[in-house]
Formats: C-alpha cells, structure tokens, sequence
C-alpha cells in the first residue's frame, strides 16, 4: 500500500498588515511514498519542506490539493495513531523530565498505563538516554532533546514516521545518533519521511529523495540514479608535466607535483585530451571516473536559473 500520497498540495501564505498578500510556499505538490520506504525531502532554507510537513500534519490547510495517508484522507483523526512527528526546533516544557514528557504524549495518544511504562524504559534505552529519563529536559544538549523528540515521535509505535531537519544544529556525534535511530525505524519496517538539507545523511539513510526549491518539486528518484544524472567527469593523472600547456583548455581542474601532473576533465572531451596527451609524449598514469555526488545534483537543481526556466 502507498503511505503517503500527496496530491497536488499547494500553500499560500496570506502576509503583509491585512493578510492580502498571498505569498507562495508550496507549488502544486505530488509524490507517492511506499509503506516502508526511507524518504529523504531535501531542500535549501525556504524550499518549502516545512510547510509539506505541517500540511501533510494538518497544522496548516492547504491553498488547495489534498493527500492521502495509508488510504485515507490526510484529515482523518483516525489517522493520527498511526503517524509519528517531530517538528523542526521542538520545543518542550523543559521542566519535565525525559519520562514525565514521555508519559504525557503517550497518554495523548491512548497508551494504557502499565504498557506505557514499558514502551517509556523501552524508547528511553532505544535513543540511548536511560540514565536520563529522569533529568529535567532543561539540562539536556540538543542531541538529546532531538532523541527525546524522536522518542515522542514513535511512543505510539505509529506505522509512519515524519522528521523536520531531525540532525540540524547537531555535532557530528549527534547526528550519527539520529542517523542509527533513522536506521533502526527502518529495520523495524517504519516509513520514514524526513526533511534535511544535509545531503550526506539522505544519502546515508534514504531509498529514495525528492529536491524541492522554492516550492516546486525539482527532481525525485533513487540516490543512485540521480548522481548518475550529474555530470559525468574523470580525473587523468600522467607523467610530463610539460603537456598541460596543450591540454590546460579541456581541464576544470589541474595541479602538477614534480613531473607528474592531474586534471579533471568532461566526460566528452576525455578522448582528445587522451590523443593529445599521446602525441605530447606523456606517460598516462590512471584515468578515474568520478561519479557525481548528491551534492552535484541538488546543485545544479536548485539554482535561481533552472527556477525559471521550471
Ligand atoms: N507562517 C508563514 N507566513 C508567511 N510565510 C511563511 C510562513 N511559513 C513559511 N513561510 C514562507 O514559505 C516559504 C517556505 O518555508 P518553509 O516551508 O519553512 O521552508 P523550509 O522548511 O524548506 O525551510 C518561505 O519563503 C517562508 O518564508
Ligand atoms: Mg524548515
């Protein structure tokens, strides 16, 4: 069964003194995730990834459009045991403990007392914060709020996971902790969707991303297909240092160290620079391809040039 389908949603936000000035977030909007897929929503600051989130929530209405979730309308309230959300900058009331906060959201969401017990030791072990179950919330680091907010996230052990930027702000340490957590909902057969604009961890973690800029979806598909859609490039080591004054036209890149010489070099013009570096009597050393990154994609897909051509 599709977990989430997005219909045609747009948002636009009604600004300015009197609200009459619509200003757009969300261009008409579709995509269709599967039940146990990991899908990352990658975006710059404004893409629009927030407001999908507190739509597909019903935080916010739509402009228009509409979408389905696990078959049914994304308003249904019955829907609500079965997803999961941490928002971007969560905020909780910080006097509570890890357990206290715990406690609360499954009571919300109609855990009976003696399994809520168990399911809080259980998620408190889980995102790794069992010493601090009892620590008020106000002395945790942000890594740790961040759990404690996936935590909220799955208390109810809903089929559907949402992440708002659930690793930014986070060192390092930080983040691969939520990086394993994500892994683990995906082990447990969760669909996990996640907004970031932190390329490395989608490519971590997802089965498939989606690249939205400025409220239009750019591009979708799996990682590996869209790195194959970047540029394709190989780096050309070789000994004579002497011929790159020939071939220094063909290079988007170049060093020399001593005789031995390196350049990086379009996929199109590989075979003249090889014939050229031949008859300059050079001895090749290794040709490289290298394949473009997630990075290259979400680039060359979120310039202020391809938003106007569309
Ligand atoms: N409540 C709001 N009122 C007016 N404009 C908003 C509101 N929320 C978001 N926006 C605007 O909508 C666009 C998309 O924002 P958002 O969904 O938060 O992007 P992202 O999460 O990708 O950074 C931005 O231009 C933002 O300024
Ligand atoms: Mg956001």
């Amino acid at each position: 069964m599709n977990a989430i389908e997005i219909l045609g949603l747009t948002k636009s936000y009604l600004t300015g003194f009197l609200r009459n000035k619509p200003k757009p977030a969300l261009q008409p909007l579709h995509l269709t995730i599967q039940e146990g897929e990991t899908f990352g929503f990658l975006g710059p600051n404004g893409a629009g990834k927030t407001t999908t989130l507190k739509l597909l929530m019903g935080i916010v209405f739509p402009t228009s459009g509409s979408a389905r979730i696990l078959g049914h309308h994304f308003h249904d309230p019955g829907i609500k045991k079965q997803i999961g959300f941490l928002p971007e900058q969560p905020y909780f009331y910080d006097y509570l403990s890890a357990s206290e906060l715990l406690d609360y959201y499954a009571q919300l969401s109609g855990v009976p007392k003696d399994e809520r017990r168990k399911r809080i030791a259980l998620l408190l072990e889980r995102t790794g914060l069992a010493d601090a179950g009892k620590k008020q919330l106000r002395k945790f680091s942000k890594g740790m709020l961040q759990r404690v907010g996936i935590a909220q996230a799955i208390i109810h052990d809903p089929k559907i996971v949402f992440l708002d930027e659930p690793m930014s702000g986070l060192d390092p340490i930080g983040r691969r902790e939520i990086r394993e957590l994500i892994l683990s909902l995906k082990k447990d057969g969760k669909t996990v969707f996640f907004s970031t604009h932190i390329l490395s961890d989608a490519e971590a973690l997802c089965d498939r991303v989606a690249v939205i800029h400025k409220g239009v979806l750019r591009g979708i598909g799996v990682v590996e297909d869209l790195k194959s859609q970047t540029e394709d490039k190989s780096e050309v080591v070789w000994q004579g240092a002497h011929a790159l004054a020939a071939v220094a036209s063909l290079l988007s890149e170049s060093n020399v160290a001593g005789e031995v010489a390196r350049g990086v070099v379009r996929g199109q013009d590989l075979d003249l620079l090889l014939e050229k570096l031949r008859r300059e009597q050079t001895r090749l050393i290794s040709v490289t391809p290298l394949h473009g990154t997630l990075e290259d994609y979400f680039v060359a897909h979120t310039t202020d040039q391809e938003a106007v051509q569309g």
